[in-house]
C-alpha cells in the first residue's frame, strides 16, 4: 500500500476523472482548510458547483488561493480533475513561483468502476460521455514524453484501483 510522505509544505495535485474518488480521498487524509476544490470555487462564483460556464472564473480563484497559501508556506491539496496537461501546467507554475514541491497523486480507476459509480450518483447531472472524455484526456496526457515527471512533478503516485486509493496512508514530515 502507498504511504504518502507529506512534506511540511507541498502542492499535492490530485488527478482523476469525475467519480475517481478525489474528494473522498482528500477529506479522509487532509484538513478541510488544506483542500482547494474547483467545485467549491465554482460554487463561490456561480452558486452552482456544476456550472461549466464558471470554469474560467473558478480556476482563477483556485490558482489565486493556491498561490496565497503557498506564499504563506501552507500545505495545499488541489481537488480538481486536472486531467488536462494545461490545467496541471498552471498549477505547476504556481508551485514553481513559490519554490514548493509539486506532488501528483493519480486516481486511475478501471473504466467499468468509473461508469458504475457515475451511474449511481445523483450529484453529477452530466452523462457517461464526460467520464469517457476525461479518461481519454488523462490517458493521452500520461503518454506525453516524460510523463508527469517530465511536466515537472517531483513526486508521482499512481493508484490503479479503488482498493489502492482506500489503502493510502500519510506520514507528515514536520
Ligand atoms: N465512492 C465510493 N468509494 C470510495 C470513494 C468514493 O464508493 N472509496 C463513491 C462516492 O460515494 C461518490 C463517488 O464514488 O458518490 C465519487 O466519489 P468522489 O470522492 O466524490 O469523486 P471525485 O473524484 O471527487 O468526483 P468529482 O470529480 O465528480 O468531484
Ligand atoms: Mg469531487
Amino acid at each position: 500500500p502507498t504511504v504518502l510522505t507529506v512534506p511540511e509544505v507541498a502542492l499535492i495535485i490530485l488527478i482523476g476523472v469525475t467519480g475517481s474518488g478525489k474528494s473522498s480521498f482528500a477529506r479522509r487524509l487532509f484538513r478541510p482548510t488544506e483542500i482547494v476544490s474547483s467545485d467549491a470555487c465554482r460554487a463561490m462564483v456561480a452558486d452552482d458547483e456544476n456550472d461549466q460556464d464558471a470554469t474560467a472564473a473558478a480556476f482563477e480563484l483556485v490558482n489565486t488561493i493556491v498561490g496565497l497559501r503557498l506564499a504563506a508556506g501552507r500545505l495545499t491539496v488541489v481537488d480538481a480533475t486536472s486531467v488536462q496537461p494545461a490545467a496541471r501546467a498552471s498549477l505547476l507554475a504556481v508551485a514553481k513561483a513559490h519554490d514548493v514541491l509539486p506532488i501528483a497523486v493519480v486516481l486511475d480507476l478501471p473504466m467499468d468502476d468509473l461508469l458504475t459509480r457515475h451511474a449511481a450518483r445523483t450529484d453529477r447531472p452530466f452523462g457517461a460521455d464526460v467520464v469517457r472524455r476525461q479518461h481519454d484526456q488523462l490517458r493521452r496526457g500520461m503518454k506525453q514524453r516524460g510523463g508527469l515527471s517530465g511536466e515537472g512533478f517531483r513526486g508521482v503516485h499512481f493508484l490503479r484501483s479503488a482498493a489502492a486509493v482506500d489503502a493510502v496512508t500519510t506520514v507528515r514530515r514536520e
